[in-house]
């Protein structure tokens, strides 16, 4: 696997991939790997030529100091993870690389509703955050594909108005969630869940479960109030559990047809933060 750690070198090196018209699939991520990232992998591989991932815990998106410091960072474990997935080549840069002094990473976007809802509420500042950095790393990268996992859905959503806004050519490809045998979402947090709270976690799991077996009786709002009391019975701090279009992350007052119902929550077990989401709709295969 080759290693880039500055912008200028991988840029020397993008010039031959682009000379020998090789395409490349982009997974951007913050380290501490696991198996759901490792899935991401392999879908980029099926996609392009090259496989390209990046590890850069980017400090704009966390709008926690503590969040940000106790981010876990098994750096020599996640290359040797990364060396063994077959990727091709790991973007790690420094944060003066990605954010070099004077550089102008301004951009005039407008997402409506999608960054002041859920995650955006409660985590001001953290969107611009990704979308700066996620905009920032796909100007270095210049992929054909990029991959996201789908237990960050407003994440994805709000990425994939940004490549539209922007007019971007690039395409933005969404991996299911990758769940423990416990249900439990993989996340690079799961790691900081105490022994004593780990059997408590999959009940985030369950209570999605519930939610999408009581929609044919019960209404958006029943179903949210009964979550809500039903995580803070089991030792979760829930922040929010909505159920939201998919796409408009609106929240969703009535079942309709023509809406796309997702289950989303973010709760903290202990001190946590956990956030998943489960479809309350058949996906269309056309997609
Ligand atoms: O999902 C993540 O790990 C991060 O938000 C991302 C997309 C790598 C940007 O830092």
């Amino acid at each position: 696997m080759e290693v880039y750690t500055m912008v200028s070198s991988y840029q020397n090196r993008l010039t031959t991939i682009k000379d020998q018209d090789k395409s490349i699939a982009f997974v951007p991520t913050m380290g501490a790997l696991h198996s759901g990232h490792l899935e991401l992998m392999k879908t980029a591989r099926g996609k392009a030529d090259l496989v390209v991932a990046s590890i850069f815990v980017n400090p704009t998106q966390f709008n926690e100091e503590s969040d940000l410091v106790n981010y876990p960072k098994p750096l020599d474990h996640d290359i040797h993870l990364l060396e063994n997935n077959q990727v091709d080549i790991l973007f790690l840069p420094t944060t003066t690389e990605v954010y070099p002094p004077g550089i102008d990473l301004s951009m005039q976007l407008n997402f409506g509703n999608l960054t002041t809802v859920m995650e955006g509420e409660h985590r001001p500042g953290h969107f611009e955050g990704v979308v700066m950095v996620v905009h920032r790393l796909l100007d270095i990268i210049q992929p054909d594909y990029l991959i996201m996992g789908q237990k960050d859905l407003q994440q994805m959503t709000i990425i994939q108005s940004m490549i539209q806004q922007l007019d971007l050519s690039v395409a933005l490809v969404g991996h299911s969630i990758v769940r423990e045998a416990s249900g439990l979402a993989r996340s690079s947090r799961n790691t900081r869940i105490s022994d004593e709270l780990r059997p408590t976690a999959p009940i985030l799991y369950k209570t999605l479960q519930w939610a999408s077996e009581s929609k044919p009786r019960l209404s958006p709002e029943e179903i949210t109030t009964t979550a809500m009391q039903r995580l803070k019975e089991a030792g979760f701090v829930p922040e929010y559990f909505t159920i939201a279009d998919a796409d408009s992350l609106m929240p969703i007052q009535h079942w309709r047809e023509t809406d796309k119902p997702v289950a989303c929550v973010a709760a903290w077990l202990g001190d946590v933060r956990l956030i998943d989401n489960m479809r309350l709709y058949e996906a269309r295969v056309d997609a």
